[in-house]
């Protein structure tokens, strides 16, 4: 097939004078764009790799696909990772991963966690902080955590993001609503292990899945747990934070399986599975998870696009945990979204 991979790289995103220091985080790496082409085109495809800025809508008429291969993060505003599946969709071009509602959901951790307590699905009480003065809600205890509502990469995170009171608590919400200009999402500080689960598939339900072992009876194929073990690194106080995700001055201990016991480990891909079907999204993601004193796991957040760097991503190393390898990986991807297109042929 003609597979368009769609990216938004590091290197062609100006980072504005006023932005934070972590402001481009979120984009991709030419290594990874490069490596991510190979291992498409190791399953016989032609790939052409355009940069998802505003010459895409050109670029992507010019070139025809078959279908898109889709990890841009989009350029600016708060639903910014639906800007290129919605002009995919105006233009009728069919694309692997999730569409234009999942993804702005995925992106709102308000508006992701609403939906969750709506059905049933734990996630830590919370209060959004758009204006940084709101009376604070009365189910929310400390210490809290706060962190921007529309970020990833862990971009605003750090061990100040854990507040211990009703001063250093506005003294953070507004800095984040200044310095990233959206609101803060204050929760419940979870204190207990981290984990991350990567899935793909499509309900069968309502979607065409390969027919393939790999796949469930509910049509998804869960990777092994992945625990986020930080406390090798010093200082790192339990938390995942921008500092260690993108300048990586040492790696966390990542175990997959994680060293959990079977009950749990069901219970953590079981909530995988809910949280990805409660937005409605498809062919791939990853879930974070974190226990609370008490053990149980709470959902921290979807990543409707995860990171697909062949070396440290998440969804990678979990994938690998169980024997899969990269190009195994993607290719899978690419094929859930051909099958859901109705263009196997
Ligand atoms: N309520 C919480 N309690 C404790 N730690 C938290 C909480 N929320 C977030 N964290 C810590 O901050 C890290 C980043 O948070 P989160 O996953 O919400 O942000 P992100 O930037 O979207 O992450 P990603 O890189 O996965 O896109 C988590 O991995 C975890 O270590
Ligand atoms: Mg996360």
């Amino acid at each position: 097939m003609r597979v368009a991979l769609l990216f938004n790289s590091k290197h062609s995103i100006e980072h504005p004078a006023d932005a934070p220091v972590d402001a481009l985080a979120e984009y991709d790496s030419e290594e990874t764009t490069q490596v991510l082409a190979r291992a498409l085109r190791s399953a016989g495809h032609t790939v052409f790799p355009l940069e998802a800025d505003v010459t895409l809508l050109d670029t992507v008429r010019a070139v025809s696909p078959d279908i898109c291969f889709n990890i841009a993060e989009g350029l600016r505003g708060e639903s910014r990772e639906s800007q290129v599946p919605a002009l995919l969709e105006m233009l009728g071009i069919p694309y692997a991963a999730s569409g234009i509602l999942a993804n702005a959901i995925s992106l709102d951790k308000a508006v992701c966690k609403h939906i969750w307590r709506a059905t049933g699905l734990p996630t830590a009480p919370f209060q959004l902080f758009r204006i940084g003065d709101e009376p604070l809600n009365d189910d929310l205890a400390f210490p809290l955590f706060v962190k921007p509502v529309g970020e990833g990469t862990g971009m605003g995170i750090s061990q100040e993001s854990v507040v211990q009171d009703e001063p250093e608590l506005r003294e953070r919400a507004n800095w984040i609503i200044c310095a990233y200009r959206q609101p803060a999402l204050a929760e419940t500080f979870l204190p207990g292990r981290e984990f991350t689960v990567g899935l793909i598939g499509n309900e069968r339900s309502v979607c065409t899945v390969p027919a393939s072992p790999l796949y469930d009876e509910r049509g998804f194929h869960v990777f092994p747990v992945l625990e986020i073990d930080v406390s090798p690194i010093e200082n790192a106080q339990g938390i995942y934070s921008s500092h260690i995700k993108s300048e990586r001055p040492m790696d966390p201990d990542y175990l997959c399986p994680a060293p959990i016991d079977d009950i749990l480990a069901l219970e953590l891909q079981d909530l995988a599975v809910r949280a990805f079907t409660a937005i409605g999204a498809v062919d791939v993601a990853r879930v974070d998870l974190r226990l609370d004193e008490f053990g149980n796991p709470h959902l921290l957040e979807i990543n409707t696009l995860p990171g697909l760097n062949p070396t440290y991503s998440d969804i990678v190393m979990a994938a690998r945990g169980e024997g899969i390898p990269y190009e195994a990986l993607v290719n899978e991807v690419l094929s859930l979204a051909i099958a859901r297109h109705g263009l196997a042929r």
